[in-house]
């Protein structure tokens, strides 16, 4: 019992390790992957209709898959667009995984993963074919290749939904430390990226030569950029060591609503229009706001009070008649 404990543990760190959680997506050639893959048969891991357990699994091109499909799966990946995609991918070697989605429809170009669009787990009798794997071919060119302040990437994961977290402030990319970072801020950030949830946070360390930009990280859960939780500081935070760097893992969860930021999202949310947060203290703003309020409201009563007194003196006191 001890020993099948310890390699789930083990079993779990390894999947934290891989940074494979669900939604994750991945491109094969001839049954393997890379990172570096900038085409190859599409696979996700995620769940079917008769088990919650993640595997890996193709996305049918069926009557609903198309071009923007097949742009949103390449942000995902980190890429800019799609070049080309097809069905089969005969090229690319095969694949036996199972078909796991179909029914993939996407609204925007400008999504940037697959959650954000609408799909099935319910295989339709006509996508269970190998000839029917969706592949792409993606333009290498970087989502992040020409960033803005306060965009985000994840660095140095084997998969595109975990790595180390880098937000691009001062004309370069730097860390996050870890001393504040709660699950708020990791749904937060995973929200910046298309994603619903974190599926894991911690440190990873090895980035020594970059900045550490971001110290005391505070989201609310309704925000939907980092920015807006902490806007890039002037200089570099002084408090931290890359050791204490946070690493993220995102994922798909169908128990928070999904992202609904596209490419530019944060970028025309810039920090300065970020929603104002009630400090605990109060602003000398508020306080004027919220003053006003009573006034307002006890000077109404007041001369509610005053009518109602005058109407009931008015019938029994024979001065007011
Ligand atoms: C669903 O997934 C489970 C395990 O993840 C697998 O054993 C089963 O064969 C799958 N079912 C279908 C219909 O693909
Ligand atoms: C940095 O750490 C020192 C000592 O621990 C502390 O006094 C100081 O307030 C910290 N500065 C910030 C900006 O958190
Ligand atoms: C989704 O979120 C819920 C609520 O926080 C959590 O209980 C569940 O484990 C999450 N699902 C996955 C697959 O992590
Ligand atoms: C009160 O408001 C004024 C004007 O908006 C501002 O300059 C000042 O810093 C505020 N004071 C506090 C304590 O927030």
């Amino acid at each position: 019992m001890k020993l099948l404990s310890i390699f789930f543990l083990c079993l779990a760190l390894f999947c934290a390790v891989q940074g494979q959680a669900r939604g994750t997506i991945r491109l094969v050639r001839n049954g393997g992957f890379s990172s570096s893959y900038t085409s190859g048969i599409v696979q996700i891991y995620y769940f079917n209709r008769s088990s919650t357990t993640n595997r890996w699994g193709n996305i049918c091109y069926d009557f609903y898959f198309g071009f923007l499909g097949a742009e949103v799966i390449c942000h995902q990946l980190g890429y800019d667009g799609v070049s080309t995609y097809g069905k089969g991918g005969a090229m690319f070697g095969n694949d036996r995984a199972a078909t796991i989605l179909n029914r993939v429809n996407c609204d925007s170009t400008s999504y940037l993963t697959l959650e954000q669009c609408s799909f099935s787990t319910f295989i339709s009798s006509t996508c269970t074919s190998d000839t029917q794997d969706v592949y792409v071919s993606c333009y290498s060119t970087r989502i992040w290749n020409n960033p803005y302040s306060g965009q985000i990437r994840l660095q140095g994961g084997t998969y595109s939904s975990y790595g180390r977290l880098e937000v691009y402030c001062n004309g370069q990319w730097g860390t996050v430390c870890d001393d504040s970072f709660g699950a708020t801020d990791a749904r937060v950030t995973c929200r910046q990226l298309g994603y619903s949830d974190y599926s894991t946070y911690e440190n990873l360390a090895g980035s020594s030569s970059q900045p550490i930009w971001l110290g005391r990280v505070s989201c609310w859960s309704s925000f939907n950029c980092l920015s807006s939780c902490e806007s890039c500081p002037s200089s570099q935070y002084q408090n931290c060591t890359h050791s204490q760097d946070v690493a993220l893992g995102c994922q798909f969860n169908s128990s928070y609503f999904s992202s609904t930021n596209t490419l530019k999202t944060c970028k025309i949310d810039p920090p300065t229009s970020r929603p104002t947060r009630p400090s605990s203290g109060g602003s000398n703003e508020t306080g004027v706001t919220v003053g006003s309020v009573f006034a307002t409201i006890f000077g109404i009563l007041g001369i509610i009070v005053c009518i109602c007194c005058w109407c009931c003196c008015c019938n029994t006191e024979d001065w007011c008649k």
